[in-house]
């Protein structure tokens, strides 16, 4: 790793902590936040730990025109020990690489970022929130701030990162949620930008979202943007099926999120020889499980959502209750394991946490 410095300026006033046992998600952020820019001529430069504020940037900027960001979520959690510690920092990192250079955007440095983060989580630790199920939410992300009007890469970025203590995603918590099967919109298409993490992506699945949300839904699930016959996520998870016995999960084709906790449930399942499959899975497939009885539970997993039981799936007007809306087993196995790895209640076999220091 190159050796750089990261200059620090203090908040002088840090800002009233919110009561950690009320928390939503994403509404609070703390002191400070990392900054860093690039230009061509210098790269990415002048790395900083600042007061969290608002941004001045030149309305020309390329990022309110044509979109050029990504951006990455992981999280902080406090120890028994008041340790703090991250869940697999390297995934993220790896990934918003992957995601710069879909969207044309210079890479950074994978460790010097995660170092970054730690010294920014350190700074802010005392707003790591204890209340069960809450933890400090960790955004990094890039923007093109060139100012120019024509279309081609920006040549110029901010790389910022921002912490913000979070409850549950979903109001229903860790309780069954309801999902929309989407048969209008698509969010992706092989050769898009299905697999990069970037804004336009969950720009475009807003609208499938606002008109199922009434009725309840607390999501859309994504069909393949072909045929809409194969399951690809939803909204802000990847999705697992338990049907006979098997747990499925659509395999990664271009256009679905490689999701840092689709990536380890799969271990954790493996680990405990519990047959999982990667591969393609219609919607039909999960009908006919459902008739026969076969379907026996479905789950959402993410860094926001942690792992969140489907209740019920519904698609073409048939309502599909799983495992009678309840939590099923397996996925309280793995939200019971990986929170414990992730907290630091439970030996951690895969060396997946980082420990900040
Ligand atoms: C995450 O799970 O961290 C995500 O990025 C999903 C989301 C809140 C957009």
């Amino acid at each position: 790793m190159k050796e750089r410095i990261i200059q620090k300026s203090l908040a002088s006033n840090k800002k009233p902590k919110p009561q950690t046992d009320q928390l939503e998600f994403g509404r609070v952020f703390t002191d400070h936040m990392f900054m860093m820019d690039y230009t061509p001529e210098a790269g990415w430069h002048d790395a900083r730990i600042v007061p969290y504020e608002p941004l001045t940037i030149d309305p020309a900027a390329m990022i309110f025109h044509y979109g050029q960001s990504v951006f990455e979520g992981l999280k902080a959690y406090l120890t028994p020990n008041n340790e703090a510690q991250l869940f697999r920092p390297e995934k993220n990192m790896e990934r918003l690489n992957r995601s710069n250079e879909r969207l044309c955007i210079p890479k950074i440095d994978e460790e010097f970022a995660i170092e970054a983060i730690k010294q920014l989580v350190a700074i802010d630790k005392e707003w790591i929130p204890t209340s069960e199920g809450t933890s400090l939410y960790i955004r990094p992300f890039i923007i093109s701030t060139e100012p120019y009007l024509g279309v081609a890469p920006s040549r110029r970025y901010t790389f910022i990162v921002i912490l913000s203590p979070v409850g549950a995603y979903y109001k229903e918590g860790i309780n069954p949620v309801k999902i929309a099967v989407e048969n209008t919109f698509v969010r992706a298409v092989k050769g898009g930008t299905g697999e990069a993490k970037t804004g336009g992506n969950y720009a475009s699945g807003l609208m499938a979202q606002e008109l199922v949300a009434d009725k309840g839904f607390a999501q859309v699930l994504w069909l393949d943007g072909v045929e809409k016959k194969y399951v690809e996520e939803v909204g802000s998870m990847n999705v697992f099926f338990k049907i006979n016995g098997e747990v499925i999960t659509p395999k990664l084709n271009g256009s679905i999120l490689e999701g840092v906790t689709r990536n380890s449930v799969i271990q954790l399942l493996k680990y405990w020889n519990v047959p999982v499959t990667e591969r393609k899975i219609s919607m039909e497939e999960v009908l006919d499980a459902h008739k026969n009885g076969t379907l026996e539970e479905a789950f959402g997993s993410g860094t926001a959502a942690v792992i969140s039981p489907i209740g019920q799936l519904t698609w073409e007007e048939k309502d599909l209750v799983i495992n009678e809306g309840q939590t099923g087993e397996i996925a309280k196995r793995v939200y019971d394991t990986l929170t414990a790895i992730q907290y630091g209640r439970k030996e951690d076999p895969f060396h997946w946490i980082v420990k900040i220091d």
